[in-house]
């Protein structure tokens, strides 16, 4: 569809994208494969000089998407937010992290909202898009947009959509994920719902902002609990020799009321380490408690520390953790994903040096690594890499791992995700919750 047939038959305009990261960059591709023109801004240069030159650095998106989309002028990407006026529509896709004492930090949305004040217009649409905590957008983004004067649900129109992509899944791409959108008034919810009817598959309306903030944290919250939950039975496996991965196998032949999930080395990523704390904040402010997140949370930070202790032991007694070399392979929070953040490889090698292990790792996504002030680089998984370790301990289960060499040459093999699952070798292989290699 040409652009002016889109553009005069629905007359939504342009579409302004601000924060292309992981969230904004698909979303921008999306609305451009339905034929809109997008304005992308970003504060980070290096993103914006990528994009110019037609190259993207997001793993699911390919150079030729973005070589097609920037030279056809349907991608224009700035520093700089002053051609946001001339957008119809803004959809805000900032971080919204945690604070050093663990609170919502908003600061990057604060900041968004004040450089667009100046650039509002008559009838924009302004849609948030980041996680955060039930009354944002009504108390904190509409306030800070009508300094403009503008008033909304009357001048402008305000929206909240979670966003649910899901980095690395190749089936379920963002425009197949239903999305839950609310307004500020009925026809803050009509403007979001007629434009994202264009984008997605299914769209879900839902009465307010907080309900759709609240059902984001629920998802999230929801996974961090059962997965830390997981965990915890992993370890209580471990002590009955009972191999957790063959449980959960068998439980999940259960046609109702079961829904597998798995141990790991602790959950990470920009969403379910930190939406839940959102909610835990929220639910604090208002003089409630959340004891689920609370203990979730604590049994999700003890992975890295309980991991240790496991490659300890299993080292033990030949050798020491302070003589060993230890591989780790995969650092990302995430399989096929270059996402570190919260990442809970970090606090586990930076523990394994604390202990004068010898720490080396391989990531095909991240080439280096800066922890405290050592910097390590990806090394190669040769056979005679492999053989020189003492234990290659399997935090990420990439989609390239090149399983059967490790369980040929290292000598032992601890497995936090299953890799291992029926592969045999000539490596000792131990599994996070118990279980050989061969036992599944
Ligand atoms: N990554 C995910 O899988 C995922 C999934 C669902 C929801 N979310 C939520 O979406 C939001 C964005 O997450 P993300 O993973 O895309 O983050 P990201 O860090 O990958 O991208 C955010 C981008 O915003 C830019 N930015 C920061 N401040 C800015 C400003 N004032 N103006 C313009 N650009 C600015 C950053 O440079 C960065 O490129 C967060 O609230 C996150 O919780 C993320």
């Amino acid at each position: 569809m040409k652009k002016d047939e889109r553009t005069d038959k629905f007359g939504y305009g342009k579409i302004g994208i601000i924060g292309l990261g992981f969230v904004g960059l698909p979303l921008a591709l999306a609305f451009i494969r339905q034929g809109f023109d997008v304005i992308g801004i970003d504060l980070d240069g290096a993103k914006i000089s990528t994009l110019n030159e037609g190259r993207s650095y997001l793993p699911d998106i390919e150079d030729e998407e973005i070589r097609r989309a920037v030279s056809s002028g349907k991608l224009a990407v700035s520093e700089q937010y002053d051609d946001m006026a001339s957008a119809e529509s803004i959809v805000i896709c900032v971080p919204t992290p945690l604070s050093p004492q663990q609170t919502p930090d908003l600061s990057y949305l604060t900041d968004t909202c004040s450089r667009l004040v100046p650039l509002l217009r008559s009838n924009q649409l302004i849609v948030l898009e980041s996680s955060t905590f039930p009354g944002t957008t009504k108390e904190v983004v509409q306030p800070l947009l009508e300094r403009s004067g503008l008033a909304v649900g009357e001048d402008i129109f305000l929206a909240y959509s979670p966003e649910r992509i899901d980095p690395g899944n190749k089936q379920l791409t963002i425009d197949k994920i239903p999305k839950v959108v609310s307004g500020i008034t009925e026809r803050c919810l009509d403007r979001v719902y007629k434009l994202y009817s264009q984008v997605f598959e299914q769209v879900v309306p839902v009465s307010t902002t907080e309900t759709a903030e609240a059902a984001k944290l629920l998802e999230n919250s929801f996974r961090l609990v059962n997965i830390s939950f997981m965990n915890e039975f992993a370890k209580i496996c471990e002590k009955m020799n009972v191999n957790v991965w063959e449980v959960i196998e068998a439980a999940r032949t259960k046609p109702y009321g079961f829904m597998a999930f798995y141990p790991g080395p602790g959950v990470g990523g920009h969403c379910i380490p930190v939406d839940p704390l959102y909610l835990q904040w929220k639910a604090r402010q208002l003089g409630t408690e959340s004891r689920f997140i609370e203990l979730s949370h604590l049994v999700n930070e003890s992975m890295p520390v309980y991991i240790v202790e496991e490659l300890k032991r299993l080292l033990a007694p030949s050798k020491s953790i302070s003589e060993s070399r230890v591989l780790v392979y995969g650092i990302t929070y995430k399989k096929d994903t270059p996402d570190l953040r919260e990442s809970t490889a970090i606090p586990m090698m930076q523990l394994l040096i604390h202990e004068g292990a010898s720490v080396q790792y391989h990531d095909p996504f991240i080439p280096s690594v800066t922890l405290n002030d050592l910097t390590l680089n990806s090394v190669s998984l040769t056979e005679a890499a492999l053989r020189s370790t003492d234990v290659v301990l399997i935090h990420t289960d990439h989609t390239a791992i090149p399983i059967d060499s490790i369980v040929s040459y290292a000598p032992l093999v601890y497995d936090t995700r299953n890799a291992t699952k029926r592969r045999s070798g000539r490596s000792k292989v131990a599994k996070l919750g118990g279980g050989s290699a061969l036992s599944g």
